[in-house]
């Protein structure tokens, strides 16, 4: 198996978290959990817990948690790809495969020149004018000639136009060898009968160009030019560069609007792609078929988590949605769902009601999640007791790709009484706790299917465990330390102003930088998506190591329990006078250091009186701190 980083990644976190840490550190099991003794302190009975529902572990001493790369990189001391080719090592995978600019055979060089050159070939005919085809669809559809540019929409001829020109490369090696990469790219087809080999596969079609993210030609989709050619879209065949599940189309050109307007929306087909870019909406991408594969997922969450699914109006459609939806919601984020009325797909509700109403509804969309849910429930609520506890039960198979995150929890908390059950808020998420453990039980999530589990090659030695203490490099210092546990924990004081006036004394600037974009995120996502969207900003790899792991740790406290708000409050003022005496105490030695180097008596004075001030305000500080507990 070989690919991308990003596909490492995924990898190593489809494996449970205990699959990893116990390749570092004993483990234990106990009922559904896995423990050990934490080596990130003097531990001595086990409080490191290893949740493999939630992709987390979690150390009840240290306060820190995180995901299975994290512990590596706290353990081993490593940074973040020396912790992946580490965790590659221990589970006999190979890092090379993932990490090596592979070498570029000469097929793969030849095909990526013949897509190149097809691409250009079937364009060049396109802009001669001469093919009406080509002409009519364009005005038909309402495409500029900018728009045909930027797509590089071509014309495929009914003849051997592809085959033409393959067959003019003079060197008879070169011709053949470029013939045979040709036919596996399925661009041209071998010829039974008639005098030439071959034959074009794409006759009489529109042809759309498909890129891979770095803006590399891969491959065509092709359209009928009439209701009588069949079939209506021609892609190409699946091969050594052409891989349907992992394409989205119009990525190369969406890439950056995705990121800066940090919102995706995903369409079915390449028509609707280009209907919304040229409207606009140029943060969309399409999928090619029904279908997103694992690798599409990775790219596209590593620029956004906010996608607006926007397929297809029809069975086929809401099928797909469905599916991609419960695949998004494993990894913590719940699309939304963009309806399009009594319209066919984005392309023809463009046509019909313009582009403001368009944003109108992207503005207004839902949880995906939500609308599937309603749209299952029936029109009546049923009478029945057990009537309605079987419609819970699907309302938790809907919800069940979220595990246990808040955003599921009060969800199943809502649902259950829009059914009329009486049951209270407590019971019914337990229910809904016991129902995913009996589905986690016996197959799904414990282990990943058999083909796909590690290949121990000396299995003694990669079990063979050093358990040593691992002294962590402490950056923060306790107050800040303290800061972040807080805010993580209570995520409503973030937007207080007490926040903003502290943040002026913390001096590390990842600290400081931290807290800044969470609130800035605060403003932006509902109490629902906390948890979720500081697990994700958690696999941000620019945060240091420690500072994520003091995260983890007061994110999975969080959702445990909450703490009383007012202690909480009272806790962030006390820190907010421990940070300014911190930066007071600073300035003070600076301020001496300036005093005995002074050159004048004129500066020392006035250093001096610098001095006195610094003081009376620390006093000042420490006098409030004794006489007046913090309101
Ligand atoms: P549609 O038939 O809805 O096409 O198929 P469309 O996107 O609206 O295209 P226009 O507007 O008629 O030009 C949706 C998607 O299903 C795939 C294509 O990816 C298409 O975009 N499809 C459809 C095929 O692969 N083959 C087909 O024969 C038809
Ligand atoms: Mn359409």
């Amino acid at each position: 198996m070989s690919g991308t980083i990003d596909e490492l990644i995924a990898r190593i976190k489809d494996l449970p978290v205990s699959e990893v840490i116990e390749r570092y550190v004993h483990t234990t099991r106990k009922g559904t959990q896995t423990l050990a003794v934490c080596p990130f302190h003097d531990d001595n009975s086990p409080s490191l817990n290893i949740n493999d529902q939630r992709g987390m572990w979690f150390c009840f001493v240290d306060n820190m948690g995180g995901d299975a790369i994290k512990f590596v990189m706290l353990y081993r001391k490593l940074e973040f790809m020396e912790a992946l080719r580490d965790i590659c090592e221990k589970l006999g995978w190979s890092f090379d495969d993932y990490h090596q600019q592979k070498k570029t055979s000469p097929k793969i060089e030849m095909g990526k020149k013949l897509l190149g050159n097809t691409m250009k070939l079937y364009r060049k005919l396109a802009e001669t004018g001469q093919h009406q085809p080509f002409v009519d669809f364009l005005e038909k559809r309402g495409l500029s000639q900018e728009t045909a540019k930027t797509y590089q929409l071509g014309f495929a001829p009914p003849n051997y136009a592809l085959f033409d020109y393959v067959s003019s490369i003079k060197d008879e090696k070169d011709r053949s060898f470029a013939l045979s990469v040709a036919e596996e790219l399925g661009l041209i087809k071998k010829s039974t009968y008639g005098e030439k080999s071959h034959y074009d596969t794409f006759r009489d079609r529109i042809m759309f160009p498909i890129w891979d993210q770095f803006g590399q030609v891969i491959g065509f989709t092709s359209r009928s030019i009439s209701d009588e050619q069949k079939p209506k879209y021609l892609n190409s065949v699946e091969s050594f560069l052409f891989n349907k599940k992992n394409i989205l189309y119009g990525l190369h050109l969406a890439k950056n609007v995705i990121r800066e307007r940090n919102q995706a929306i995903l369409v079915e087909g390449n028509m609707d792609q280009i209907a919304l870019y040229k409207n606009g909406f140029e943060n969309s991408i399409a999928i090619m078929g029904v279908a997103l594969g694992e690798s599409s997922v990775v790219k596209l969450l590593a620029l956004t988590k906010n996608i607006v699914l926007s397929l297809d109006n029809d069975q086929a459609g809401w099928r797909a949605a469905i599916r991609i939806n419960a695949q998004l919601m494993e990894k913590g984020v719940t699309p939304q769902f963009l309806d399009l009325g009594e319209h066919k797909d984005p392309d023809d509700f463009l046509t019909a009601s313009g582009r403001d109403a368009l944003a109108k509804r992207i503005e207004e969309a839902k949880p995906f999640v939500d609308i599937q849910i309603e749209r299952s429930l029936p029109e009546k609520v049923p009478e029945l007791a057990e009537r309605k506890l079987d419609l819970l039960k699907s309302i938790f198979e809907i919800l069940s790709p979220l595990k246990n995150s808040l955003s599921a929890s009060e969800r199943v908390i809502l649902y259950a009484k829009r059914l009329g059950l009486q049951s209270d808020s407590a019971s019914i998420v337990k229910n809904y706790e016991e129902y995913l453990e009996n589905q986690n039980r016996p197959t799904s999530r414990a282990l990943p299917p058999q083909e796909n589990r590690p290949i121990i090659e000396n299995e003694n030695e990669s079990y063979e465990i050093s358990e040593e203490k691992v002294k962590i490099d402490r950056q923060l210092t306790a107050v800040e330390t303290r800061l972040l546990q807080n805010l993580v924990q209570h995520p409503e004081l973030m937007l207080r102003d007490e926040i903003a006036e502290l943040l002026d004394f913390v001096g590390n600037n990842e600290v400081k930088g931290y807290i800044l974009k969470l609130r800035e995120l605060m403003y932006e996502i509902d109490e629902t998506e906390y948890a979720s969207v500081v697990q994700s900003l958690m696999s941000d790899d620019h945060y240091s190591a420690e500072l994520t792991a003091v995260v983890g740790g007061a994110l999975y406290r969080y959702q445990e329990a909450n703490l009383d708000e007012k202690i909480s409050l009272k806790m962030i003022i006390d820190i907010k006078k421990n940070l300014e005496v911190e930066k007071l105490k600073e300035e003070k030695k600076h301020l001496k250091s300036l005093h005995g180097n002074a050159q004048t008596d004129e500066d020392q004075k006035q250093i001096l009186a610098q001095l006195l001030q610094v003081d009376k305000k620390l006093s000042e500080l420490k006098s409030s701190t004794r006489n007046k507990p913090a309101k």
